[in-house]
């Protein structure tokens, strides 16, 4: 089996694992907007946990990855896929400026200082951030497969393992794991997790 054939699924499946774990992030924080649309007040320091792993997950875990793979495919895509990735890019930085404002709308609002800037806050990252990862899935990822070369794929592979050592296997476990309890919580479970 050639390293291309048996590298490729590991990368999208990862990928696509930590989008589906955002993306529950991001089903709690509609869930509570609507809450507050609907004049009510969604559990704070619920919400507080899912803002906090949103950034913490989404910045450190995944965009890390995703900004060695930018990188490989900038050096070796043309045209159109170079300007595609320079915008996902470009992206990463604006999101991990909302998602500072974000977590500090909700501890304002957990402080009862200011419960006003949650909601425009917060549908703002999970459009910027809901659009960003359909980008990737339709547009990216089915295609990282004919961009990537073997050798590419290795040095990916490697920067991603190391990606996740150093910033702890388990903490991210754990962050996966309680990302699964606070969905429960907000009912926006779609899939009943296995076992
Ligand atoms: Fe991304
Ligand atoms: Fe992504």
């Amino acid at each position: 089996m050639s390293c291309q054939q048996a590298e490729q699924p590991w990368l999208e499946s990862v990928l696509l694992a930590e989008h589906r774990t955002i993306g529950m992030l991001l089903r709690c924080i509609e869930a509570a907007c609507a809450t507050c649309e609907g004049g009510g007040q969604p559990p704070i320091e619920r919400l507080k946990s899912v803002v906090e792993i949103l950034g913490d997950y989404a910045s450190r875990y995944h965009h890390a990855k995703e900004e060695m793979l930018f990188a490989l495919l900038r050096r070796s895509a043309k045209g159109e896929m170079e300007s595609f990735v320079r915008v996902l890019d470009n992206e990463h930085d604006e999101l991990d400026g909302c998602f500072a404002t974000l977590d500090l709308a909700v501890r304002q609002m957990a402080a009862g200082t200011d419960g006003h800037a949650f909601v425009p806050q917060a549908r703002r990252v999970c459009e910027l951030l809901g659009w960003h990862m359909r980008c990737e899935e339709e547009k990216l990822i089915p295609r990282l497969r004919s961009l990537l070369s073997p050798e590419d794929l290795n040095v990916v592979k490697e920067w991603m393992e190391s990606t996740d050592r150093h910033l702890g296997r388990e903490r991210k476990q754990r962050l996966e794991e309680e990302t699964l309890v606070l969905a429960r919580e907000f009912g926006v479970l779609r899939e009943a997790p296995v076992g």
